[in-house]
This record gives structure tokens, C-alpha cells and sequence, in this order.
């Protein structure tokens, strides 16, 4: 098993990005907007070492010797608010295929809930990327990824904007074959799980339900 890596991007516009949607006072239309911006900027890192196949393409002059992508990438979004990076990294992978699952956190015992779950036929032998912009406990994000392996899949990344640190030590336990790619690593969670200083609710602030 190959180990994980923990990178934390470190982009003069992904920080500008950042600071937009941490404001409280951004609405629905901005924060909808960045957040898909931040999730196209992370891509670009996020597939640097994707393998690739060499390949010959004639041009209108000669032969140039190419390379295309050697395996399909499927993005699996959490739902809710993980859906609202999807259209950003597709915007950079348009060949992309989705899965989705659904979880969500129960407010008492913190713990993840699935309740959908649908992914292409390809997703074992591809590169995955699971994404989900909140990364508190750590509990969706490492029940998903547990998920995709009983699926037999063997490449995974996982993609989030803002991390704590208890979330990023339960996935670097569980899952150390795993690559973790954050916007901001923050300060810790509260006594209701939230991150601080995070950002709020992701969900609700992406679709406006509260
Ligand atoms: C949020 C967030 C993550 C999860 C993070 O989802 O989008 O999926 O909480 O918390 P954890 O690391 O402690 O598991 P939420 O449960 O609020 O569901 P939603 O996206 O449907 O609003
Ligand atoms: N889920 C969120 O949307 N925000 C947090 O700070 C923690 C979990």
C-alpha cells in the first residue's frame, strides 16, 4: 500500500477565494460561485501526478510525441455540499465521470449516515477523487472512503476546502494509502463539531436552507 500525502494548497487566489466564502456576510450567489472556483483552482494540483500514456499524434507537420490520460477519473462528490465542487473540477476533467453518495451528520452523536449511494461501472480500476468541503471529524469523509474500498477500488483522493486537525489524524489513521488535499488546514473543532473558525454550515450556506 502506498503511503498518503497531506497537502495543504497554498495559492495566493485560493487564499483570496477563502477569505470571500469564510465571510459571513457572503450570500448564496457568491459563496455558490466561489466555493466551484476553488474546487477548479484545487484540480489543477490535485491531478499533477495523475499517470499518463505516451502516445504519437500527427499534427498537420509531423509526429509529436503526446500523452493522454492513462485511467479514467471519477469525482464522488458527498452530498450535500460536496456537490458544490463538482462543477469546478469538471470544468478542468470534463471527461470526468461522477458518483455520488449521500451522508450526512447526525447534530448529537456527530456520527455519518449514509443514505445513497450510485457509482459507474468503471470506479474500481479508476482514480478517484471523493470531495467534500468540510472535513470536521473526519467521520463522512472515512465512511466514504471505506465504502469505495469494499467496491474494490484502489485509488483514492480525498479533495476539501477547510480541514481540522482531528479530522485530518482520523483519516491519516484509518485511511494512510490516502491522499489528503486541503484549501486551509484550521485551528480545531467546537463543542458542536463545528470547524473554527471554518466557515459555518457548508450545506445550508450553498443552498440556502437556513
Ligand atoms: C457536512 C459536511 C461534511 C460533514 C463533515 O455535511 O459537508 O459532509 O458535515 O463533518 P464530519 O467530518 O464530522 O463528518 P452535513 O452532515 O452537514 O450534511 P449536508 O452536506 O447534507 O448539509
Ligand atoms: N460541517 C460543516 O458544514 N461545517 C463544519 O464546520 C463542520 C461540519
Amino acid at each position: 500500500m502506498s503511503s498518503g500525502k497531506l497537502v495543504i494548497l497554498n495559492h495566493p487566489l485560493i487564499h483570496h477565494k477563502l477569505a470571500l466564502i469564510r465571510d459571513e456576510r457572503t450570500g448564496t450567489k457568491d459563496f455558490r460561485q466561489t466555493v466551484s472556483e476553488i474546487g477548479m483552482l484545487m484540480a489543477y494540483e490535485v491531478t499533477r501526478e495523475l499517470p499518463t500514456t505516451a502516445i504519437e499524434v500527427k499534427t498537420p507537420v509531423g509526429i509529436a510525441k503526446a500523452q493522454t490520460l492513462a485511467k479514467e477519473v471519477v469525482i464522488v462528490p458527498i452530498l450535500r455540499a460536496g456537490l458544490g465542487m463538482v462543477d469546478g473540477i469538471t470544468t478542468l476533467i470534463p471527461t470526468a465521470k461522477v458518483g455520488h453518495v449521500g451522508v450526512y451528520r447526525d447534530e448529537e452523536s456527530l456520527l455519518p449516515h449514509e443514505y445513497y449511494a450510485k457509482f459507474p461501472s468503471v470506479i474500481a480500476e479508476a482514480e478517484v477523487l471523493v470531495v467534500d468541503p468540510m472535513l470536521a471529524t473526519g467521520g463522512s469523509v472515512s465512511h466514504t472512503i471505506s465504502l469505495l474500498k469494499e467496491r474494490g477500488v484502489k485509488h483514492i483522493s480525498y479533495v476539501g476546502l477547510v480541514g481540522a486537525p482531528e479530522g485530518v489524524k482520523k483519516l491519516q489513521s484509518e485511511h494512510p494509502d490516502v491522499n489528503i488535499f486541503l484549501a486551509c488546514l484550521d485551528e480545531k473543532l467546537n463543542e458542536l463539531g463545528y470547524i473554527v473558525p471554518g466557515l459555518g454550515d457548508c450545506g445550508d450556506r450553498l443552498y440556502g436552507t437556513k
